[in-house]
């Protein structure tokens, strides 16, 4: 039996994976995926989320992922890990992703046979191509620089490439060095911790969505306070602690989380911290 059915839970609730699912929808990350689709939509080009490590850029990709494309007219693709050697690497990889086959041998014949295919896409089939990169801190100024020339491709209406690029705050320093290139961002945005109100939404909504009985609860008001003052609202220190949490209850019996429970498990943290660091 697995710790969380003896809660009278039927899943795993803090589990740390981007799961879909679990994608509790604070204002601003509905307010980004709106706009994002809106963006790709109207075929504006670019669009750059940044956010600090931990604040639910993963999830927000797999989301888009999941949400919009029941439309047949978007092909979404996506690069989860842009560290490539070259750019003939990455131009390649992207032709591939893309569906393209053939010998492509060198830089040019990718971007032959990228260009052919977005317009072939695009006019011919009416159909929008979207390219989402997830950990854009990792894009070099090379690749940023082979991003904008994709970009360049477009009709008298519309880009023939949406790039959609997620990454944490380091990027951003590279992009202005690149000045043309946030200037091409369509749509910029910058994913913020929650709030403490927002905290006590997700704690309760993954509780939720894991299957917990409507007015049984798991965590007191107090605890759920300690969680953002410990966490800022940042979501995966948020998932991290309430697992913790939930484990400690299942091992000791307690039928709800409280203060003192949650103050004790950042105290053990932070004296890990401190330990392993000296
Ligand atoms: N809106 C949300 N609702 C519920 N859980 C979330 C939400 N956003 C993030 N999380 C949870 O927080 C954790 C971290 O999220 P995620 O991996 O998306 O962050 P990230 O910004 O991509 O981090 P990194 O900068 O390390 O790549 C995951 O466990 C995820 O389930
Ligand atoms: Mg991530």
């Amino acid at each position: 039996m697995s710790y969380y059915t003896v809660l009278g839970l039927a899943k795993e609730p803090f589990s740390t994976s981007p799961d879909p699912k679990f994608f509790f929808r604070s204002s601003s990350h509905v307010q980004a995926l709106t706009r994002l689709e809106i963006a790709i939509r109207l075929q504006r080009g670019l669009s750059v989320i940044l956010g600090e490590v931990g604040t639910g850029k993963t999830t927000l990709a797999r989301t888009l992922l999941a949400e919009v494309p029941q439309d047949a007219r978007l092909a979404f693709h996506i690069v989860l890990n842009p560290t490539f050697d070259s750019e003939y690497q990455f131009l390649f990889h992207l032709s591939r992703l893309f569906g393209i086959r053939g010998q492509l041998k060198s830089t040019l014949d990718c971007r032959e046979a990228i260009e052919h295919h977005l317009f072939q896409q695009g006019v011919t089939q009416g159909a929008t191509t979207v390219l989402i990169i997830d950990e854009g801190q990792k894009l070099s100024v090379d690749m940023l620089e082979t991003l904008r020339m994709l970009l360049n491709y477009e009709t008298n209406e519309s880009k023939l490439l949406q790039v959609v690029i997620f990454a944490q705050m380091e990027l951003l320093a590279r992009l202005k060095r690149l000045r043309n290139f946030l200037d091409r961002a369509a749509f910029k945005y910058l994913l913020n911790p929650l709030s403490e109100a927002e905290t006590a939404e997700l704690v309760e909504f993954r509780l939720r969505a894991a299957g917990l009985p409507a007015g049984r609860r798991l965590f007191s008001d107090e605890a759920v306070r300690a969680i953002y003052r410990s966490t800022q609202g940042y979501p995966r220190q948020i998932t991290l602690l309430c697992h913790q949490a939930l484990e400690r209850m299942v091992m000791d019996h307690l039928p709800l989380a409280d203060e003192a429970l949650v103050n004790n498990l950042i105290q053990a943290e932070a004296r890990w911290t401190h330990e392993a660091v000296a």
